[in-house]
């Protein structure tokens, strides 16, 4: 198989049609009761339930980005800084078995095969906004799970204020990682609140379909409210902690990205405007459109910085 066949393969052509469409009934099983789950309280009951909104509130006036495009333009610097070279380039990670370690300040600290999270946490979709600090955006239809439920198993301690994340460390298949581009392993944070907070998700599939190598199968962290760099991709540990975590781009250059990294079109990177985005599958010559505070989120989450000074903590 030629390169190029490989780099245009959708995953649903190589997942036994069977299995895709028993995957698929699951998944709308669980809509149904996800979405229920959603409607008890009296400021719910006003708004639609976050799965069962396709468009809308949460990506806005811009429509589901294409496959292809999503597919063909990741960021993934365990394998390369080309955005379009991982699509190749990750299909020879290693993701079966897999196993996510827990440890830190949790009560059920342990090694958890992904198949047992995944037994534990039924799938749902959520179609959300997707900011990059590099100011293009999608709108991504992903299928997994609330990181609150994942992380709620753990049963975290009181003492647990932060959450942080560790990608797989794999050199043999990630050649980004044989050089110093970042510190690998790579890893990101959360604190414990906005790791709880009901749009964090954990991301095992998207468009209805397994997620693919270059998206960060098999799962990885989705924070839609943040910029990109956040949502971690083959994630193989999962630490509670007192104290604030280091994460791989602050350490890398923590003049350019702080802990929080909330999309806000307000604070300019140092080496560039965040106050406009580019959408990805548009065309080049397409015109951009503007960048919202939390990436248009900010109903849902400004409530977590009250009282913080935003351009103090980046
Ligand atoms: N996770 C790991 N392990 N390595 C990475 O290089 N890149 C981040 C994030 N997660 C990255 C990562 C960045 S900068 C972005 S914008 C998103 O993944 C991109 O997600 P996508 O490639 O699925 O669009």
């Amino acid at each position: 198989m030629s390169l190029f066949r490989l780099a245009s393969i959708k995953n649903s052509e190589i997942t036994p049609r069977e299995i895709f469409q028993a995957r698929r009934k699951i998944i709308k099983a669980s809509l149904g009761f996800t979405a229920a789950a959603f409607l008890p309280t009296a400021a719910n009951a006003e708004k639609k339930p976050f799965e069962t909104v396709p468009v809308g509130p949460y990506s806005g006036d811009f429509p589901v980005t294409d496959y292809e495009d999503v597919t063909h333009y990741t960021n993934y610097y365990e394998f390369t800084t080309n955005k379009t070279g991982s699509t190749v380039l990750a299909q020879a990670l290693k993701t079966k078995p897999w196993q996510v370690e827990v440890s830190g300040e949790v009560d059920k600290p342990g090694v958890y095969h992904l198949e047992d999270i995944l037994k534990q946490n039924p799938l749902q979709e959520r179609i959300y906004r997707f900011r990059c600090v590099e100011a293009w955006s999608m709108v991504v239809p992903w299928i997994g799970f609330p990181l609150a439920d994942m992380l709620k198993a753990f049963k975290p301690t009181s003492r647990a204020k932060f959450v942080e994340f560790t990608t797989v460390y794999q050199p043999e298949n990630m050649p980004g990682q044989r050089n110093k581009s970042l510190d690998w392993p790579y890893t990101e944070g959360l604190r414990i609140d906005e790791a709880m907070h009901p749009l964090s998700f954990i991301a095992t599939g998207m468009y209805d379909d397994e997620l693919p190598k270059q998206n960060g199968a098999p799962l990885r962290l989705v924070v839609p409210w943040k910029y990109g760099f956040k949502s971690i991709k083959a994630i193989v540990k999962i630490r509670f902690t007192e104290t604030m975590p280091q994460t791989a781009w602050n350490k890398a250059a923590p003049d350019e990205y702080g802990f929080y990294a909330n999309v806000n079109p307000n604070v300019p990177h140092p080496r560039w405007s965040q106050a406009r985005e580019r959408i990805l599958g548009a065309g080049l010559f397409a015109s951009k459109r503007d960048t919202e505070m939390f990436n248009g989120y900010a109903e849902y989450v400004a409530p977590l910085y009250k009282g913080m000074d935003l351009s103090k903590y980046i």
